[in-house]
């Protein structure tokens, strides 16, 4: 029998940020199409009721504490991930966060410009750089970033989110990164891809939920199918992207907001 050419099964799939959120999805939809997981975030508590909730796939799966900007912890959580489960095949570098869009840029204080540009940026490529020398070895891999549409465009407070600006450069980041890498990794097998969300209701652990209410508000109103997007959404390109079911596709940066900057 042909395989499916969306089929995980004996993959191993390697997700930061994996306890809330599209993490959380991007983990469902690895697990469920086959692939074993390893669930990293920086709030344990998190990870591991993701892992307690895949485990109905019926594949492997373990909890990770892992802060993404911080590289001690980048590599014990690739160690882990390779000691429990022997190789990573599929990377998401999902973990993000966003400072105060309270303030107008110069209002910012530089710590929250550096831990924006710290877990978003460099926290996607000290995991990039620690995972593709495990890819390198096994000439295959497909690592997939999640970048936003807040790095291809600008908002304003009549229809979208201001004030994002160490957020919106670092997803920008992600994308410039993720053409850069994958040119230089396409002949060793590696496909390196992002996704750039508009506004899924993940009920996000770092925006209050009475800041955030009215912003989803606005996203559905100006957006063209009318409304904001569930994380589990997300699942479609999340699979696709991880399998061999894009098996040319790499370099690229795929937008899923409901036509929003169309
Ligand atoms: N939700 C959206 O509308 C949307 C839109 C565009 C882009 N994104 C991006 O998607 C990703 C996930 O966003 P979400 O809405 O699912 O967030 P969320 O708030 O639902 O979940 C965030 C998760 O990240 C974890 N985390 C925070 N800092 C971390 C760190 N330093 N290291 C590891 N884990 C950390 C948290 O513990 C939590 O589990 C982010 O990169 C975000 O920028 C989200």
């Amino acid at each position: 029998m042909e395989k499916n050419i969306f089929d995980l099964s004996g993959r191993v799939a390697l997700i930061t940020a994996g306890g809330h959120g599209l993490g959380r999805a991007y983990c469902e939809a690895m697990a469920e199409f086959g692939a074993d997981v390893a669930c990293a975030d920086i709030n344990k508590k998190f990870a591991d009721e993701t892992v307690d909730d895949i485990k109905r796939f019926g594949h492997r799966a373990i909890a990770i504490e892992a802060d993404v900007s911080k590289p001690d912890q980048i590599e014990r959580m690739v160690n882990q991930t390779v000691s429990g489960f022997g190789t990573i095949d599929i990377l998401f570098n999902n973990a993000g966060w966003c400072h105060s869009i309270e303030k107008r840029l110069h209002e910012l204080v530089i710590e929250d410009w550096d831990a924006c540009i710290n877990i978003n940026l460099k926290g996607t490529f000290l995991c990039m750089r620690a995972v593709l020398p495990v890819m390198l070895k096994q000439k295959r891999g497909s690592i997939i970033s999640t970048a936003s549409v807040a790095g291809l465009m600008a908002g304003c407070w009549e229809w979208s989110a201001p004030n994002i600006y160490a957020y919106g450069a670092s997803k920008a980041g992600i994308i410039a990164l993720t053409r850069h890498a994958a040119v230089a990794y396409a002949k060793d097998g590696i496909r390196i891809n992002a996704i750039a969300p508009g506004t899924h209701d993940t009920k996000s652990t770092f925006i209050p939920r009475e800041v955030a209410e009215p912003y989803l508000q606005r996203f559905a109103k100006f957006t063209p199918m009318g409304r904001v997007a569930e994380p589990n959404e997300i699942k479609g390109l999340a699979i696709w992207l991880a399998s061999d079911a894009s098996s040319y596709v790499t370099g690229q940066t795929f937008v899923q907001d409901g036509g929003f900057i169309a």
